[in-house]
């Protein structure tokens, strides 16, 4: 079998057998199977996509690239959830623990941010001392212990999406629902778990544009966890404008902060309400979604899901007086108030563009040797719908860059917003449900 026969193969629309997909990846993971024989592959599967077959079997062989994970030394039913990423996602953070609360259990394994959209590992290690790095042993000691662990994906777990999507994202093939569907699945595959809450963003910020791409690449998704008996839901959410206020890695931890004390924005809570009350279903620690919903309430006012939030610090080395005192968290020493030059309603806030925006303030990482300022990034002051008038406050930036550097960005945030006359309707963070 030659690559090339295979590139020229899909390039001109055909279907690739099981046998040709297991070449190309085991190849590529051995080395056998070039950097740009792999891009000119993922290029042809980007214009001609993928049957189902063909995607299951790319998700199959994906997963067993390296180490499968047995979580079964964990009891009770394991359920975690991925986000296919967008800005100021926070939701990990306050979700893991409101979950491990009610008496889910919740092994995750995360990644980091890269390009505009930012990561929970980064996020997590804005805390002092945290440990993400954990062996998979602790990692069970730790759930079956406090319910909770989110630590960095091991690298013995998937090594075909690590090398390929590092490619697919210097060559313009991440925005492929056959790549992205089988980069997810491989990936919670291999974790071990037995159910899977996939939040798919939706929108500017996300990689999925608009509803048809998102209802899609849920579809497919949800079909490769169910046929795999692994318990799969979607929830479709909202990325036009950011997740919540914060956007940057100790902004968004203290909005977390502030959510499991009962302080989170509307749209940030909806989504950890309704994705939380759908795993504690999944996991059948609550019966109905109602209940789940209910008991979601309770342990965010008596303050249980805060605790566990200490508790997996705590358990992770890291210092949990910065989560007792999130005032703790360094702050950045340039502090820019973005001021309404406008009189009206909030149209738009463009995620994209104020997740580029915190990147280059010092939030993200182009590349993957790039080093994050943890204390940089951008704070909404009101989202979409928010009546301002001219001189309203709309954001403050963080940052730590040079006046040279920070100005041209202060643009782009104000270029990210777009002003109506009229009254603009709120549409809800919550888009779809696909089961
Ligand atoms: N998130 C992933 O894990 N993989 C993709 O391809 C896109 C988003």
């Amino acid at each position: 079998m030659r690559m090339v026969d295979l590139i020229i193969k899909k390039r001109d629309g055909q279907e690739l057998s099981d046998e040709e997909i297991k070449f190309w990846i085991d190849g590529y993971v051995k080395g056998e199977v070039t950097d740009y024989q792999s891009s000119a592959m993922c290029m042809a599967i980007y214009f001609r996509g993928m049957s189902k077959r063909e995607i299951a079997t790319l998700t199959d062989c994906m997963e067993h690239s390296g180490e499968v994970i047995d979580l079964s030394a964990i009891e009770g039913i394991k359920v975690d959830k991925h986000s296919t990423g967008g800005v100021g996602d926070k939701t990990s953070l306050v979700l893991g623990p409101m979950v491990a609360a009610v008496g889910g259990k919740m092994a995750k394994m995360s990644g980091r941010g890269l390009g505009h959209t930012g990561g929970t590992l980064d996020k997590l290690e804005s805390i002092p001392n945290m440990i993400i790095a954990k062996t998979k042993e602790q990692m069970i000691e730790q759930v079956n212990r406090i319910g909770l662990a989110i630590i960095g994906q091991t690298s013995s777990l998937v090594p075909a999406d690590k090398k390929m999507y590092a490619l697919r994202d210097v060559t313009g093939t991440v925005e492929s629902i056959p790549l992205i569907a089988a980069s997810v699945m491989s990936k919670k595959l291999a974790s071990g778990t037995d159910a899977i809450l996939l939040d798919v963003t939706v929108g500017e910020g996300a990689f999925m544009k608009n509803m048809d791409m998102a209802r899609e690449l849920a579809r497919t998704m949800v079909n490769i966890g169910n046929s795999l008996n692994r318990n799969t839901v979607a929830v479709l959410s909202d990325m036009s404008e950011p997740l919540g206020m914060a956007v940057g890695n100790s902004l968004e931890v203290k909005e977390a902060i502030a959510s499991l004390h009962g302080e989170g924005p509307e749209d940030l809570m909806e989504l950890c309400y309704t994705s939380g009350s759908i795993m504690l279903t999944q996991a059948k620690v609550c019966d109905t979604i109602e209940e789940a919903r209910e008991k979601l309430h309770e342990v965010v006012a008596n303050g249980k899901a805060f605790e566990k939030l200490c508790l997996m610090v705590e358990a992770q080395g890291g210092d949990v007086s910065y989560i007792e005192h999130p005032e703790k968290f360094e702050v950045a020493k340039k502090i820019i108030e973005i001021r309404s030059q406008h009189d009206g309603y909030i149209k738009e806030i463009d995620a994209l563009e104020i997740g580029v925006s915190a990147m280059k303030l010092g939030a993200g990482r182009e590349t993957l040797d790039d080093v994050i300022d943890m204390s940089a990034g951008i704070v909404l002051a009101c989202k979409v719908g928010a009546k301002v008038n001219k001189g309203d406050l709309l954001c403050t930036v963080y940052t730590n860059k040079s006046e040279e550097e920070y100005l041209p960005v202060l643009d782009e945030i104000r270029a990210a917003y777009d002003f109506s006359n009229e009254e603009v309707p709120v549409l809800p963070v919550i888009r779809e449900i696909i089961r």
